[in-house]
């Protein structure tokens, strides 16, 4: 059983179809990379993995369980969390109180939360950052603070859109640790990533869309060398 399965998942939003009947899945300890082109529907694949979006058809199964048309809240309940493509810090709050509120999620109490979100921050290298306002933060520490508030939610797969987008070099490498060292903690990743460098480096299976549709899935050198992901894709730069 895998620990998360979309099968024959489609969305459409009026007449458009951003996802055609997608069919993946990602095992537990898993690193799966979903590329494809902008606007090929990925992000759409997380809302709806999610429950930001119910999908139009299909079901969504995660670990043994359907889905689908659960709610948002009721899916990070389960152990699905996410990170959202546009950072988005409750940017008058302080970093802690950022990852107090997912860590509320398992922790009611305040003290018991407080603690649980400075390991957390401590985790994704934060710490030091606590009382920071979150909107003072660099990107890459938003970023990191997206990864927080959802690793603070107790995630078995943790879904991250996007978290190098923007990032230099020395910053996109401490992510790719960062991942890395949650896979070792025993999450699970699913990430969309167009940093197809790191992409490559991270995932051992990855899922190509592209207009809607899954056009390709393999390890990272099977997918690199696929002449239509080349072709919509990757063009003459292929990585
Ligand atoms: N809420 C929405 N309402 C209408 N159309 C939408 C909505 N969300 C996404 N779309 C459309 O669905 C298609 C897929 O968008 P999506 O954001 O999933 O792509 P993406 O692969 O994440 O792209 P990018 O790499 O640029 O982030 C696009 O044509 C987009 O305009
Ligand atoms: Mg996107």
């Amino acid at each position: 059983m895998s620990l998360l399965e979309l099968r024959n998942v489609s969305r459409d939003f009026g007449g458009l179809r951003a996802t055609d009947d997608v069919s993946f899945h990602v095992e537990e300890g898993e690193i799966v990379g979903l590329i494809g082109p902008n606007g090929a529907g990925k992000t759409t694949l997380f809302a709806m993995a999610s429950g930001f979006l119910p999908p139009s058809e299909g079901q969504i199964w995660f670990d043994g369980r359907r889905i689908d048309g659960l709610d948002a809240p009721a899916i990070c309940s389960v152990g699905l969390a996410r990170t959202f493509q546009i950072v988005r810090p409750f940017g008058e709050m302080t970093v802690l109180e950022n990852a107090m509120i997912g860590a509320f999620l398992h922790e009611p109490r305040r003290d018991a939360a407080e603690a649980a979100a400075r390991q957390v921050l401590q985790r994704v290298g934060l710490d030091g950052r606590e009382e920071q306002i979150a909107r003072t933060l660099t990107l890459a520490g938003r970023k990191r603070l997206e990864v927080a508030k959802a690793i603070a939610t107790r995630p078995r797969l943790l879904l991250l859109d996007e978290v190098m987008a923007g990032l230099n070099t020395v910053e996109t490498a401490g992510m790719i640790e960062l991942v890395l060292g949650l896979r070792r903690d025993g999450i699970s990743v699913l990430v969309i990533e167009h940093n197809m460098k790191a992409v490559m480096q991270l995932s051992d299976r990855i899922v190509v869309v592209h207009h809607g549709r899954k056009i390709a899935e393999g390890e990272p050198e099977q997918v690199a060398n696929d002449p239509e992901v080349v072709r919509s894709y990757l063009g003459g730069s292929a990585a």
